[in-house]
């Protein structure tokens, strides 16, 4: 296949199935330049390190939304933001200094060891309730009926939501992250813009009422919150760490990465009877899940500089994607590295939550959550199994993520 030939990652069929890609990919062109794109991908695990440990050299501040948009975003999506609400600013993940110390250094202490182990009973009692509503039924729709539903509770009982509201929760949700999979059309985008000033409101009053009565939650904390120059977060900010840094960022994620370990299991019997007879396995088992369906498939980086990555120059303002999901399945650095391996040597060392600067400041809070859930599963049931007569799972088209539309599975209950 000559290198212009390789099938192109910003189609949705080829998003269903990037490995064989990918793995071209690194075989023969590790630093690639995507067709009609402006930019190049990053496939191999050395590469993505090199690049992610030197944030200076590679900034963080490229905006998805403006690259899908033609450079610049939407001015209909910037006037309904500016109109209506507030226009959200970079997210965390997107932000270079001087901003982004000061909204990780209040994210930091949102998710520290000792805090998400304070939050685990609740985080056990949220995956409890959903395995309970299943009660006798055993054919589920697990993305449905539990992968979404699971991370989202969690943080809305951390950001202080009240439980009747987490229905509306998936509309506003997807319409913040829609438009980072630069897949979604202009209308869809702009009606996206619609549903999030929508949910700004509704944060906007829940503000409002903290600041007069604060409470044991996240939002109480963000208000009450100085940097290390005594400043605080204004309204806009609020709104962009509560939409997108707290709830866009970490519950996509995890809906991700447990849907696609779900999946993994079903493709791989031996790795799935091994946890049913051992769970205790299991934190060892969602590094693999995290390892080989990265939900996370990419991020940009921008050249601050002129840089060289392997043979390929690149000149400052160069745009780079960096593949999460290629470079955690590199044979250079992992053997038989498309296979599940319960004895792999520091199994959470791959890439899926990022490394240096802007490594996930959610990942202890994910990596609980699905330890809770699976943890849960197998203590429950035997095994699983696809449902009979239902459509085959697939993947929702993303540059960015990598979330299963549904997946149907029949539960086997232990005996
Ligand atoms: C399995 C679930 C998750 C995965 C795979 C994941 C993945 C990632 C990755 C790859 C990055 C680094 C991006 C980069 O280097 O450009 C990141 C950053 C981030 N994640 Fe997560 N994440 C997950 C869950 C969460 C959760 C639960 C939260 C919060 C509730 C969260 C909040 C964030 C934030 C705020 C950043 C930006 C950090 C920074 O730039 O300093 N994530 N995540």
């Amino acid at each position: 296949m000559a290198i212009d030939e390789f099938p192109n990652l910003m189609d949705a069929h080829v998003q269903q199935q990037p490995y064989e890609v990918y793995r071209e990919l690194r075989n023969r062109c590790p630093v690639y330049e995507m067709p009609a794109s402006g930019f190049h991908i990053v496939v191999s695990d050395q590469h993505a390190r090199e690049v992610l440990r030197q944030p200076d050299r590679f900034l963080s501040g490229v905006s998805p939304m403006a690259l899908a948009d033609g450079g610049s975003v939407d001015q209909d999506i910037i006037d309904i933001y500016q109109n209506e609400g507030w226009l959200p600013l970079s997210s965390c993940s997107t932000t270079d200094l001087p901003r982004h110390r000061k909204v990780r250094g209040f994210l930091e202490t949102l998710f520290t060891a000792k805090r998400v182990r304070h939050a685990t009973p609740m985080i056990d009692q949220v995956a409890t309730e959903l395995f309970d509503s299943f009660d006798t039924r055993t054919d589920i729709a697990f993305i449905h009926e539990f992968a979404h539903p699971f991370p989202m509770v969690v943080i809305a009982n951390l950001l202080g939501v009240p439980a009747t509201d987490i229905a509306q929760f998936k509309v506003w949700s997807d319409a913040i992250v829609e438009p980072f999979s630069m897949m979604a059309s202009r209308e869809r985008r702009i009606e996206c813009a619609r549903l999030v000033v929508e949910m700004q409101h509704y944060f906007a009053e829940m503000i409002a009422e903290r600041r007069k009565h604060p409470r044991d939650d996240f939002i109480s904390e963000a208000l009450a919150y100085r940097d290390t120059s005594g400043e605080s977060f204004d309204m806009q900010e609020l709104m962009t760490l509560i939409t997108i840094d707290l709830l866009a960022s970490g519950n996509e994620t995890t809906t991700a990465a447990i849907g696609s370990g779900i999946k993994l299991l079903l493709e791989d019997p031996a790795a799935m009877e091994a946890l049913a007879q051992n769970p205790a396995l299991v934190p060892v088992a969602i590094e693999e899940m995290l390892r080989l369906e990265s939900p996370v498939q990419g991020m940009f980086r921008e050249c601050a500089h002129a840089a060289n990555i392997g043979e390929v120059g690149f000149a400052k303002g160069d745009l780079l994607n960096i593949r999460f999901g290629s470079a955690n399945r590199d044979e250079a650095r992992y053997d038989h590295a498309e296979r599940f391996d319960f004895q792999r040597k520091k199994p959470g060392s791959h890439l899926a939550f990022g490394i240096g600067r802007h490594v996930c400041v959610g990942a202890a809070l994910a990596r609980q959550e699905m330890i809770s859930a699976f943890s849960q599963l197998f203590g429950r049931y035997q095994s699983f199994a696809l449902t009979a007569d239902t459509p085959l799972p697939t993947y929702q088209p993303s540059f960015f993520g990598r979330n299963l539309d549904e997946l149907y599975v029949t539960l086997t209950a232990r005996q």
